[in-house]
């Protein structure tokens, strides 16, 4: 029997339920642990000793307000149920949930909110990453549809969950990706409804598997005997881009989606590791189709975790999973192409004590030549962090794992990341990459079991180097230089840019580090991208509740970081109960596309239209009324 919940808790409230880490472990050990590094880590010792070890002052000193290449006059945090942009600034909704596609499709249903056969030809739910493409004039925006919001989509349904086999599949449609033409009229962009190359990729698309894994025992199923050709990409969180023009999607939580019909069935090691498990979180997918009841399809889950690749520039094409890159719960993908050619992408794994990954391509990018194999033949690699400021890539080959092929290690790669002592980081969210310098920032968004629980795996979370504090409920941003700038070289140097706290609450490390004040405080970093101008926007994923530990922060929000002085100021604060996330900009810079996602999920927002109608996740564009560029 399926066991579902109309609580639109987090995927990480639900995996808790349902797949209760290890028990805490010795607590004298942890505490006596914290207490010696609140006395290292005090405010601005530790932080500005990380800070030297990198040659810059970054954290040790606040800029003045006229050296700041901050721009802007810096919003106040609040809880308006509205987009908060800054004096000279303007914002205008591109697209929302539910949005027709084509002159076919059906315009949204308020009373409703849906069918499948609607959803199915209409923009899908909880946007979140996204890049633009050009084709000659034309401007293409792909775009994650990482979930859909139970109590939101259903609504309509006294329970707030799917009610019948319609439901369960218009749940299915509006997960995946959302492919458009957009086009600017007067200065807004909107979608170009019926143009060939809007498309929806959804839980139901034929995706081509690539790479090490393609038609290895784990992947085959009775649907797929030679394992070569699963069905859907669903929970697609951040993304990527490679420079040849194609879209990367990166499948997050996919395990929520898995049940068991028999309640007695025992999840192998291997699916728990991923947090798969007789319980779903709600969305009823195995009612519909049993490839979805674990019971009856064991490896129908190893199908998924991939990051897919999509050509958004034609729409008959099969995307594909390209498996070297590992399975894990990916945030983004952020791919550089290094110095001497070969391809190097960046990855985090989204759980609570899980790893960072960093891919190398055997082969070298030749523009305009034949880079259909950079993704698929190529070293994956875990990080492992010392705390003294260095840190080293740790190949996983069957010689350093232990497993038998580069095939298992596609599919199994946390237990791959195990094996060789990668560092447990605090919930690696968006990777991104200093346009103009070899340094590469990570988001670890939170972490409430950092030196309390191990991960899934057993390996232990340790307070220290990228993860300072226990029960970190703040989150903070790391950064680290590979050695001679080389982005496939073992080594690299890293620190901390910014701790977020509050100092208002805390005066410990729990306040933040030096660059973080009463006036631009802010939890739970999670996307991240570099501007051409060498900035960084930062958004987050945070507690709105703006009180307690929370008090002063208001609504999730944008803020933007000098990489060089440390200064952040806050750009933008979304409205009531929304993350923000997903983030481009249009081809000639004038236009910044920001994701508005699951406003209203707790009940209590009517975001972007207002009135008593529901609330739709959003892409917004911010534009200056000055008509100059958005950076
Ligand atoms: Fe979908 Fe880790 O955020
Ligand atoms: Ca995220
Ligand atoms: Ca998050
Ligand atoms: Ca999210």
């Amino acid at each position: 029997m399926l066991n579902l919940t109309s609580d639109d808790i987090s995927f990480d409230e639900f995996d808790d339920i349902n797949n209760p880490q290890n028990e805490a472990t010795d607590f004298e050990r942890v505490t006596a642990s914290v207490m010696s590094r609140r006395g290292f880590l005090g405010r601005g010792i530790a932080f500005g000793a990380t800070a030297l070890v990198m040659g810059t002052t970054s954290l040790t000193a606040r800029p003045t307000q006229a050296a700041s290449r901050l721009g802007f006059e810096q919003v106040v945090a609040n809880s308006l149920d509205t987009v908060t942009v800054p004096n000279g600034y303007s914002w205008q909704v591109v697209s929302m949930w539910g949005d027709p596609l084509w002159s076919k499709s059906i315009a949204f249903d308020q009373a409703t909110r849906g069918t499948a056969a609607s959803q199915e030809l209409a923009v899908g739910d909880n946007n979140d990453g996204m890049a633009v493409f050009q084709d000659g004039t034309k401007v293409i925006l792909a775009s994650n549809n990482e979930y859909v919001n139970r109590s939101i989509i259903y609504g309509n349904r006294e329970t707030k969950l799917p009610e019948n086999a319609d439901d369960v599949r218009k749940g299915m449609a509006g997960h995946g990706i959302t492919i458009a033409e957009i086009v600017s009229e007067g200065g807004t962009w909107k979608i170009a409804k019926d143009s060939p190359y809007n498309r929806r990729i959804t839980a139901n698309t034929s995706i081509d598997i690539a790479g090490p894994a393609r038609g290895h025992d784990l992947l085959k199923t009775a649907a797929d005997p030679k394992g070569v050709l699963a069905q859907g990409t669903w929970n697609n969180c951040g993304n990527g881009r490679t420079p040849w023009g194609t879209y990367l999607t990166c499948e997050e939580n996919f395990n929520g989606y898995f049940s068991s019909s028999d309640e007695s069935y025992k999840p192998s090691a291997a699916l728990k590791r991923y947090g798969v498990g007789n319980k779903d979180w709600g969305y009823g997918w195995a009612t519909v189709e049993e490839r979805f009841d674990i019971s009856k399809n064991p490896t129908e889950p190893n199908r998924f975790g991939y990051i897919v690749e999509i050509d958004p520039l034609d729409p008959k094409s099969t995307p594909k999973k390209r498996t070297a890159l590992g399975r894990f719960k990916h945030e983004n993908a952020e791919l550089v192409v290094a110095d001497n050619g070969q391809i190097v992408v960046y990855m985090g794994d989204d759980e609570r004590g899980e790893f960072m990954y960093r891919y190398v391509s055997n082969g070298k990018f030749v523009e305009g030549g034949d880079n259909s194999k950079l993704l698929d033949e190529g070293t994956l690699y875990v990080a492992k962090f010392s705390n003294d400021m260095k840190g080293e890539w740790r190949a996983l080959t069957p010689d350093t794992t232990g497993m038998k092929s580069l095939a298992e290690i596609s599919i199994l790669t946390r237990q791959a990341g195990s094996a060789v002592g990668a560092t447990t980081m605090d919930r690696p969210e968006w990777i991104t990459s200093h346009p103009g310098k070899a340094e590469i920032y990570v988001a670890l968004t939170n972490n409430k079991n950092r030196g309390k629980k191990p991960n899934n795996g057993g390996d232990e979370t340790p307070v220290g180097g990228p993860n300072p504090r226990a029960g970190n409920n703040y989150g903070q941003v790391v950064r680290w230089r590979p050695e001679n700038g080389d982005h496939t070289a073992k080594g690299f140097e890293w620190d901390l840019f910014v701790v977020a706290g509050n100092p208002t609450v805390h005066k410990d490390a729990y306040g933040g580090s030096k660059n973080v004040n009463a006036d631009n405080m802010f939890n739970s970093p999670d996307g991240m991208a570099f501007d051409s101008t060498g900035l960084l926007w930062i958004l987050t994923d945070g507690k709105y509740s703006n009180k307690d530990d929370f008090a002063g922060m208001g609504n999730n929000q944008m803020l933007v970081g000098d990489p060089d002085t440390g200064e952040i100021r806050r750009f933008m604060v979304g409205p009531k109960e929304c993350e923000v996330t997903g983030i481009t900009w249009s081809p000639d810079r004038k236009a910044l596309f920001v994701g508005i996602q699951h406003p209203g999920e707790k009940g209590d927002s009517h975001y972007p239209q207002g009135g008593k109608t529901v609330p739709r996740s959003t892409i917004i564009s911010i534009t200056r009324d000055d008509g100059g560029i958005m950076g």
